[in-house]
C-alpha cells in the first residue's frame, strides 16, 4: 500500500462556523470570563443529562478535585476505582490524602467489573468512581445497588460520556454526581473544560464556593451594575471556573453533539467491518445491556506482535494513535504508596500491554478508516 504523505492524527476537534461565531461574539461582548454564557451552557447541559444542577469547571480533573473536597473525602477514606482510568482520578484521590482501591475490569469493554466491587468494600469505603470507558456505559444498576446497600457515593467519571446512555438514561442522570470532560479529544470540546452534574442543591452550593476561591458571589454579579465588589470567605476555595469564551465554544459544540456522535458511530462501524476476522487483534466489545455508545475511543488489542512495536509500525504508515490508559496501579508513585492495596488485577494486566486507540474523530474521512484497516492488515501479515 502507498504510504500517505500527510500525518493522520489520532484525534482532532471539529470546529465549525458556529463555534467561531459564538466565540467571536463573546470576545466582542466585553465579558470573557465566567458569566451568562457559562450559565447557559450549564442549563443546556442539565437538559442533556436530566440532572438538576450542572457546574462548569476548567477541567474534569478540577471537577473531581472539588467534588472529593466537597464530600470531605480525606485521610483514612478509601475510594473504589478501576486502575484502567486516567491518572488524574488517582492523583486527585492521592492529593486529598485518601486511598484508591482498585477493582478489575471486563477485558472486552475495559469497564469496571461490577461483580468484583463488593469484595473491595470496607468500613473505610466512601465512594465508587466508575468510568464509562470509551463511551460505553458502566453497569450503573449494579453499581448503584451496591452504593445504596453500603451508603456510598457514586461519582461517575463521564469524561468519555457525552451521548452515553444506559437503559435510556444519559450518563449523569442516575448517580449522585457525574463529571464530564471537554478536553480537545473529547466528544464535545471547550479547549479545556469540564462539567459536574448532580441533584443536590446543598452540594451544588459547596461546589460553587470551592470552584471560585470560596467567594459567595460570582465576579460577573459583583462587577455588574449596582453590584457590590466586596466579599468575604468562610472557607478557602480553588480557582477552577470556566471562562465564557470557552462556554461559547461549548454551547456551539453541545448543539452538535448528536451529529458529532453519529459520525463517530459510523466510523466505529467501518472499523468493525474493516478489521473483522483479522487474527492477532481483539476488537472492542460492547456491553450486553441496553445502552447507547458514545464511541469516544476505538480501542483494539494487539496480540500478534508487541504493542510498542505495532505503534512504531503505525507511525511508519503516518498514522497517529493513543494509549487509554497506562494502568494507574503501575504508576511509580501509586506502586510505592499503595503497594498493599493493589491486589490482583488480572484482566487489567491482560489488557494493559495490548491496548491501542485508533484514530477516530468526526471530521475523519471514511477513506482514512480504510487506510488504517489496510495498514493494520499489512502490519499483522508481515509481523
Ligand atoms: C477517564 C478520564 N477521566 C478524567 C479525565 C480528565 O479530564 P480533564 O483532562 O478534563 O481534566 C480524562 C481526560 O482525559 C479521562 O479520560
Amino acid at each position: 500500500m502507498k504510504i500517505r504523505k500527510e500525518f493522520l492524527p489520532f484525534s482532532r476537534p471539529s470546529i465549525g462556523k458556529d463555534e467561531i461565531n459564538k466565540v467571536t461574539t463573546c470576545l466582542k461582548s466585553g465579558w470573557i470570563t465566567t458569566g451568562a454564557l457559562c450559565k447557559e451552557f450549564e442549563n443546556n447541559f442539565c437538559q442533556l443529562t436530566g440532572s438538576q444542577q450542572a457546574i462548569s469547571v476548567n477541567s474534569a480533573t478540577a471537577g473531581m478535585h472539588i467534588t472529593l473536597s466537597a464530600l470531605n473525602i480525606g485521610p483514612g477514606d478509601e475510594i473504589i476505582t478501576p486502575s484502567m482510568t486516567f491518572a488524574s482520578t488517582i492523583n486527585m484521590i492521592a492529593l486529598r490524602g485518601a486511598t484508591p482501591v482498585f477493582v478489575d475490569i471486563d477485558y472486552g469493554t475495559l469497564n469496571i467489573n461490577p461483580d468484583l466491587i463488593g469484595e473491595k468494600i470496607s468500613k473505610k469505603t466512601r465512594a465508587i468512581i466508575p468510568v464509562h470507558f470509551a463511551g460505553a456505559a458502566a453497569d450503573m444498576d449494579k453499581i448503584n445497588n451496591l452504593a445504596r446497600k453500603y451508603n456510598l457515593t457514586v461519582i461517575e467519571d463521564a469524561a468519555h460520556a457525552v451521548g452515553t446512555y444506559y437503559k435510556g438514561i444519559h450518563a449523569g442522570g442516575f448517580g449522585r454526581i457525574a463529571i464530564f470532560s471537554f478536553h480537545p479529544i473529547k466528544n464535545i470540546t471547550t479547549g479545556e473544560g469540564g462539567m459536574i452534574t448532580l441533584n443536590n442543591a446543598a452540594l451544588e452550593k459547596k461546589l460553587r464556593l470551592l470552584r471560585f476561591h470560596g467567594i459567595e458571589r460570582d465576579a460577573w454579579k459583583r462587577y455588574g451594575k449596582g453590584g457590590n465588589p466586596a466579599y468575604d470567605i468562610a472557607e478557602p476555595g480553588y480557582k477552577y471556573n470556566m471562562p465564557d469564551i470557552l462556554a461559547a465554544l461549548g454551547l456551539a459544540q453541545l448543539e452538535r453533539w448528536q451529529e458529532l456522535n453519529l459520525r463517530r458511530a459510523k466510523l466505529a462501524e467501518l472499523y468493525f467491518e474493516g478489521l473483522k476476522g483479522i487474527s492477532g487483534i481483539d476488537l472492542p466489545e460492547v456491553p450486553e445491556y441496553d445502552h447507547i455508545h458514545a464511541w469516544h475511543l476505538f480501542v483494539i488489542k494487539i496480540l500478534a506482535l508487541n504493542r510498542d512495536e505495532f505503534m512504531n509500525r503505525l507511525a511508519d504508515y503516518n498514522i497517529g494513535y493513543g494509549l487509554h490508559f497506562p494502568p494507574t496501579h503501575a504508576l511509580s508513585y501509586v506502586k510505592k504508596k499503595y503497594a498493599e492495596k493493589i491486589g490482583l488485577l488480572a484482566e487489567t494486566e491482560r489488557a494493559a500491554d495490548k491496548i491501542i486507540s485508533l484514530p477516530l474523530f468526526p471530521d475523519m474521512p471514511e477513506k482514512d478508516v480504510h487506510y488504517v484497516c489496510t495498514a493494520i492488515k499489512e502490519i499483522i501479515r508481515h509481523g
